[in-house]
């Protein structure tokens, strides 16, 4: 599969979705995953599927350094003590050395961002963590988490797909060199079926699941995350690297959302 990293952690363009796939379903599809060519693959402790994750990359014949790990930290687990102890355990139950990248799964409002951030930061000093981020933070929390850490946030997860804007948080990314990790690119499968997707689609012998991610990867700074669990959405989810949408086929999909609307907006400061 082509890919390309983005951002200060080289993060690969594709990642591989596993929640909500458990025990042997999950280590299967990764090890489908791996095969077919994806080198990053998201978890998380709330998914309950770090074991099979770890599994499936060390029954993979891919080289462990080749494979970006992302796991999160579960929202009740952000105090310094528990960030300490539960990360402890998810690199024990994957198994797979050092995690790329720990995030943190949901701003805990009663926990301060920089309590959860300062013991991420021990724990890479420590080695058990490489990189880290946040997930589901607003512009302003991803901020705090920014000012708080001594080391880059380099990612932060959010729902992003073509029915949903995230102009906002993109455009500050951009600038302050974050990547946006989209979760559920898919719309959890709600993108299949879209008239303009497919007709944009069939322009390039394309479906529309690989349209959506082609347009979040053709994006400056975006890394897609699809989660599939049959042979054929996991490998039909890679192949996306041949084919290019136009600047108005790009425009097209914005307007889905109201993005197009919002970006023109910006330009013109109205
Ligand atoms: N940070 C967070 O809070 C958060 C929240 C949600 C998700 N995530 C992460 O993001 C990943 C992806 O998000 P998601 O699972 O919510 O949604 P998604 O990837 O947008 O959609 C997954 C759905 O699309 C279907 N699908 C996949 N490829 C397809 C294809 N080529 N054609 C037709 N249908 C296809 C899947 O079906 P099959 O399984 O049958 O193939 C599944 O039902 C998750 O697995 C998880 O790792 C993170």
């Amino acid at each position: 599969m082509q890919g390309w990293t983005v951002g200060e952690a080289e993060m690969p363009i594709l990642g591989f979705g596993t929640w909500p796939m458990k025990g042997p379903t999950c280590r299967e599809a990764v090890e489908i995953a791996l095969e077919c060519g994806y080198r990053h693959v998201d978890t998380a402790q709330m998914y309950e599927n770090e074991r099979e994750v770890g599994q499936a990359i060390a029954n993979s014949s891919v080289d462990r350094a080749d494979i970006f790990v992302v796991s999160k930290i579960r929202k009740g687990n952000c105090r310094p003590a528990a960030v300490r102890e539960t990360v402890r355990e998810s690199h024990d139950r994957l198994d797979v050395g050092t995690i790329d990248l720990m995030l943190i799964h949901s701003p805990n409002p009663r926990v301060p961002i920089p309590d959860t951030i300062g013991a991420m930061n021990e724990l890479q000093d420590e080695g058990l963590v490489e990189h880290i981020g946040v997930s589901n933070f607003s512009v302003e929390q991803l901020r705090a988490a920014m000012d708080a850490s001594e080391t880059p946030i380099v990612t932060n997860q959010v729902a992003y797909h073509p029915f949903r804007d995230q102009s906002d948080l993109l455009e500050f990314c951009i600038d302050e060199d974050v990547v946006l990790t989209a979760y559920s690119p898919l719309a959890k499968g709600d993108v299949i079926g879209t008239e303009s997707l497919e007709r944009i689609g069939d322009r390039y012998g394309k479906t529309a699941a690989q349209v959506a991610i082609r347009w979040l990867i053709q994006q400056e700074n975006v890394v897609a995350i699809p989660k599939a669990s049959s042979r054929r959405h996991i490998e039909e989810n890679t192949e996306v690297f041949d084919f290019e949408l136009t600047d108005t086929e790009m425009a097209e999909i914005f307007e889905l959302s109201g993005g197009l609307r919002e970006r023109l907006r910006r330009l013109l400061r109205i």
